[in-house]
Order: structure tokens, then sequence, then C-alpha cells
């Protein structure tokens, strides 16, 4: 008998097609709201492998009650949404979609470095509003990245290319904290791994790119904001949990940390009435990291490959806890 796929939303059209190219019988949540919780558990329960997005909860409710998955395929890279120890202890493989998005993030960590240092966003409301006067030569004035120092937060894909881009069109000098020397990026940027509170002192630009985990939940507070450059922007295009979004507001009111560049925000979605869409040295994007044609596309293939890999040949393409694949 086919074994059964749930989709929980609707995705790039090549997963479908591939799945059930491949023989399976799939379902797809087409509704354009995510599931509600008990919608996904009492759906993941008539099937044998789930896809999955970062919306769907696979908490120790979820698993306690769909312990009979075979796998579960995150259409993502980041899989914080997912309790991996408990689907480790359940012997569940959880796959991931490295790579094909590093381009497409990046590009929005680097578009909204840009967009803070010269106010764009800012400055775009004021057309909108009918404030666009005259020219202004002492106002607004933001400020050039030329030879700055990047200060990258997580040296894996994406800020790899993160610095790729800052070195190549401005010269950057590249500094990183990640929790391994990323020897790759050393000797390819001439990136210094710095302990954490110099990468705080030195970055004028620091941008995220870590994963959410107990280590990294709110950890850009107050205190650590305190102890970044007054001239510094806070890039976050990860997880807006990395970030604590109040100390974030106060640290850009008080003059703590000069801008702010985020496309991801703490909660999602960031109500319309939240105080930093209003400041001027702020650019805000609803998480699109990965949203270009390209990587969506490619996230999708990765995601359906790894099921018809999984029951294939019992590898995956990607897999972030493969102790629990055989061999
Ligand atoms: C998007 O946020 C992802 O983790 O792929």
């Amino acid at each position: 008998m086919s074994k059964k796929v749930l989709i929980t939303r609707v995705i790039p059209s090549i997963a479908y097609d591939s799945l059930i190219a491949a023989g399976f019988d799939v379902t797809v949540w087409e509704r354009d709201t995510p599931m509600t919780q008990a919608q996904l558990i009492e759906q993941t329960k008539k099937v044998d492998a789930l896809l999955s997005l970062g919306a769907n909860k696979l908490n120790k409710e979820f698993f306690s009650a769909c312990n009979h998955l075979d796998i579960i395929a995150q259409f993502a890279v980041g899989y914080d949404n997912i309790d991996v120890a408990e689907a480790t202890r359940l012997g569940i493989p959880v796959g991931n979609t490295p790579d094909v998005l590093s381009e497409a993030t990046a590009d929005v960590a680097f578009g909204l470095m840009i967009a803070t240092s010269r106010k764009m966003f800012f400055h775009h409301k004021t057309i909108e509003r009918g404030e666009w006067k005259q020219f202004e030569p002492l106002k607004n004035l933001g400020v050039q990245l030329t030879g700055k120092t990047l200060g990258i937060f997580g040296m894996g894909r994406i800020g790899m290319v993160m610095a790729q881009r800052c070195q190549g069109a401005y010269n950057m000098n590249i500094i990183y904290h990640s929790r391994n020397r990323n020897i790759e990026a050393e000797k390819l940027f001439n990136a210094k791994w710095v302990s954490f509170d110099e990468l705080l002192k030195e970055s004028e630009v620091l941008s995220v790119h870590s994963v959410l985990s107990e280590e990294t939940q709110g950890l850009f507070n107050k205190s650590v904001f305190s102890k970044m450059r007054r001239s510094a922007i806070f890039i976050n295009t990860s997880r807006g949990g990395v970030h604590n979004e109040k100390d974030l507001i106060d640290a850009l009111r008080e003059g703590t940390i000069w801008g702010a560049g985020l496309d991801v925000t703490n909660p999602e979605p960031m109500k319309a009435d939240n105080p930093l869409l209003t400041m001027p040295n702020v650019a805000v994007l609803p998480h699109i990291g990965s949203a270009t044609e390209e990587a969506r596309t490619g996230m999708a293939r990765i995601a359906s490959g790894n099921i018809i890999e999984f029951y294939k040949t019992g590898k995956m393409l990607h897999c972030v806890n493969p102790e629990v694949l055989k061999n």
C-alpha cells in the first residue's frame, strides 16, 4: 500500500508532483492559513510522513499523539518549531532544507543593512505622506558602509554569503562569533573568530545568522545591546526569538545602538502599531528571507526529496538527527 504524506500548506508544486510520481498518497492542506494544533494532530494521525512548515508546532503534545510517524520533512532550514530531542527519542528522522535559501536570505540581510544605514524605508514613507518638499542638506543623513566592521553571529551557510556580499561590495572587515570556528570563512574572507563580548564591542554592523535555541533565545537583550557601539546597526534575519524586542525598541529609542534591520520579529506577525515601524533608522520586513521562486522551489524539491529518499534508501538529503537513520 502507498505511504501517506501530509503537506501542511500549499507549497511549490514540485513537492506534490514528485511525491505523486514516486507513488505516494499525498494530502495537501489547501487553506491559506496554517492548521490549528488540533487540525494538525488530527490530520497527521492519518499519515505516515509529514511535510511540515515553521508555523506547525511539533512539540511534546504533538509527538505524544503522533509517535507513529516514519519521517518529518521540514520546509525550512530552521527547525526550532520541532522538538527534535523528542523526535529522536521516538526514532523519527527530521529533515530540513539548507543551502537552497542561503543566497536569498543573505540578500535580505544585505538589503536591510543598506536600507537601515540610509533610512530608506522611513524616507519612502515620507514621500507617501506628501512630506517631500525640498532638498535637505542636513536632515536625515545616513552612514556609509565602506570599510566598516561586520560582525556575524552564527557563521553558517547564510552568514558566509552575507560575509561574501559585504566584503565584495564594501570591503568590510569580517569578524564572527560561532560555537565552532569556520576555517573556510577565515580563509575566504580573512574572517576573524572573536569572543561574543568582542563581537559586541567591535561590530559596526552586527548580523544574526544563528539558530534559535535555548542558548540564543532572547540573547540580544538590554545588557547585550548596552555592550554594542552607539553607532551599531543590528540586523536579524534568523529568528525573532533571538532578540528581546522590547529591549531592542528601548535601545533604539535611547540611542544605545544606531539602527536595526529585521526580517524576523518577536512575535510574528508584527502588529501594525509597533513603534519600530515609525523609527527612521529601522527597516522591517515580514519574514521573507527565503521568498524567491528559486529558493522556495529548491526547498520544495529537498523536502519532498527527503521523504522519497528515506523510503527508497533509508537515507535523506538533509537530516538534522542522522543518528536515528539506520547505517
Ligand atoms: C525560514 O525562516 C527557514 O528557516 O527556512
